[in-house]
């Protein structure tokens, strides 16, 4: 697809930012009431009054809160609207007060991340014929160069993501991953090593090697990293969530909480995503992906409730439930983490359902004892247009029902505030000295509809936050 930022004269449909207050003395468009043409998200199109190409409204809400989030989502949907009609050469400007109006750096890389969003489709099991033709290309009229190109490239980082999320687990399972990773790293010039069961077992890493043994397929530790050509500001380390399919293990799910279980490897996916962007963007930062694999099966090899497992730190844990195997997975790679001695370290998961219980779909929970952190990622969030709930971990109660009766912590606590617990117990396995932060993304990573920036399936929920995160310091 193509990005520019003027229009090349092939224009199928194109797009003109209204607002609410937006007065159209230019053509005969006839309101039936003030405002409707400006409603967010609205999509008008309407034959030019040449008849040769179409134009379309995009309703961009009050003009006071427009916003990079706002832009992004509306180009979602016009980009999504148009492609419903098979339209794949568009533009977008500003309408009246545009004659001149630029869309700055910010604004142009977040029209850019909406308008790959709003053309993303995972359709590659699909017969030809109900594919649509991919977006050929998209104008930015009054668009700045570089930002376009910043969105670009987070834009496809975010389908990569997705694409990858999206695959069911017949098809990416531990082993396919780490191939998919060092693909991804010999196009990029990442390092990446890759470590197998007896690697893993041999670490240490029991606590992410039990969660794998009931599975047909191993685990692999994927860790990639991404160094700038210049100097090295800071080092960060990204840490995802990888279980390829999560069925519970023996504490099996129902079979409507084990749908869409794919998308358990989300973290990992985002993981990815993030050092794809980083390594194009060429930041100025060390970045450290690391990833366990797992796929959480039930069979005669499957850790069972009551197993008491030596986690890498040292420290043993008591199971209760094997569903909760995300945050052993995890455990034992923030250990391996907390050892690179990063600046920080951001884990990435879908890790409790109790979070959409807290926070519903459409927000992430953060847990981060460090303000400075916390505050950054809030800040970058803000202009990624995703929304992060801070959590404080600091009830010594709660904290209490984390002790374990025949070992030093057991996996869940009985006393609810379970996205809490979670963060909890990774606590456990950080090197306090590290500021850390913990996105559990349970709630957002999966979407069974399509709205604003996001199209059924995986969301990639948070991938914006970490780049504008990275892309920050
Ligand atoms: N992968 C799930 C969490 C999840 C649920 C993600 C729904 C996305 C959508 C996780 O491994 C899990 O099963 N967690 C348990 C924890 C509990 C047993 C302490 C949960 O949320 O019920
Ligand atoms: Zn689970
Ligand atoms: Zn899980």
């Amino acid at each position: 697809m193509r990005f520019l930022n003027f229009p090349d004269g092939e224009t199928q449909v194109r797009g003109e930012i209204v607002f609410e207050d937006t007065f159209f003395d230019k053509f005969s468009v006839k309101c039936g009431a003030p405002g409707v043409w400006g409603r967010k998200g609205k999509i008008s199109l309407i034959f030019d009054e040449s008849g040769k190409g179409m134009r379309a409204l995009v309703g961009g809400g009050e003009r006071a809160k427009f916003s990079g989030p706002t832009l992004r989502e509306v180009t979602a949907e016009f980009v999504r609207t148009c492609r419903a009609h098979s339209c794949s050469r568009l533009s977008l400007e500003f309408y009246n007060d545009g004659k001149g109006q630029k869309f700055s750096r910010a604004a142009s890389s977040a029209a850019a991340e909406g308008a790959l969003a709003g053309a993303y489709r995972f359709d590659k099991y699909l017969e030809n014929s109900d594919k649509a033709p991919p977006l050929e290309s998209f104008a930015l009229i009054g668009g700045d160069e570089e930002g376009l190109e910043r969105g670009r490239i987070i834009g496809e980082a975010e389908s990569y993501a997705k694409d990858l999320c999206n695959e069911p687990g017949n098809v990416v399972n531990p082993l396919t991953f780490a191939f998919v990773a060092t693909k991804l790293s010999a196009r990029l010039g990442l390092d990446c090593s890759i470590s197998d069961e007896r690697e893993i077992a041999e670490a240490g890493m029991n606590a992410l090697w039990c969660v794998g043994k009931g599975s047909a397929t191993p685990p692999r530790l994927v860790h990639l990293v991404y160094r700038p050509q210049g100097p090295v500001r800071k080092r960060i380390a990204i840490v995802g969530k990888g279980v390829t399919f999560d069925s519970g293990g023996l504490c099996i799910k129902t079979r409507e909480g084990i749908k869409t279980m794919k998308h358990d490897k989300s973290g990992a996916c985002i993981m990815m995503g993030v050092m794809k962007a980083a390594a194009e963007l060429k930041l100025p930062i060390e970045v450290n992906g690391i990833a366990g694999l797992v796929e959480n099966m039930p069979d005669g090899g499957a850790y069972r409730p009551d197993d008491i497992i030596r986690a890498m730190n040292g420290k043993t844990i008591e199971v209760l439930n094997t569903d909760a195997e995300g945050r052993l997975t995890l455990a034992d790679v923030l250990t391996l983490a907390s050892k690179l001695e990063p600046d920080a370290i951001i884990d990435v998961a879908t890790l409790t359902g109790t979070a959409k219980a807290a926070l519903g779909s459409y927000t992430a929970a953060l847990l981060c004892e460090d303000d400075d952190l916390s505050a950054a990622l809030s800040a970058s969030a803000a202009i990624a247009g995703e929304r992060l709930h801070r959590f404080e971990m600091d009830d010594e109660r709660l904290r209490n029902g984390l002790k374990g009766i025949h070992a030093d912590l057991r996996q869940s606590s009985p006393d609810g505030g379970g996205t809490i617990i979670g963060g909890m117990f990774l606590r456990e396995f950080v090197d306090p000295s590290i500021p850390w932060a913990h996105i559990d993304i349970a709630a957002t990573a999966w979407y069974d509809k399509n709205f604003g920036v996001y199209s059924t399936g995986s969301s990639a929920y948070s991938l914006r936050t970490l780049v504008e995160y990275l892309s920050s310091l």
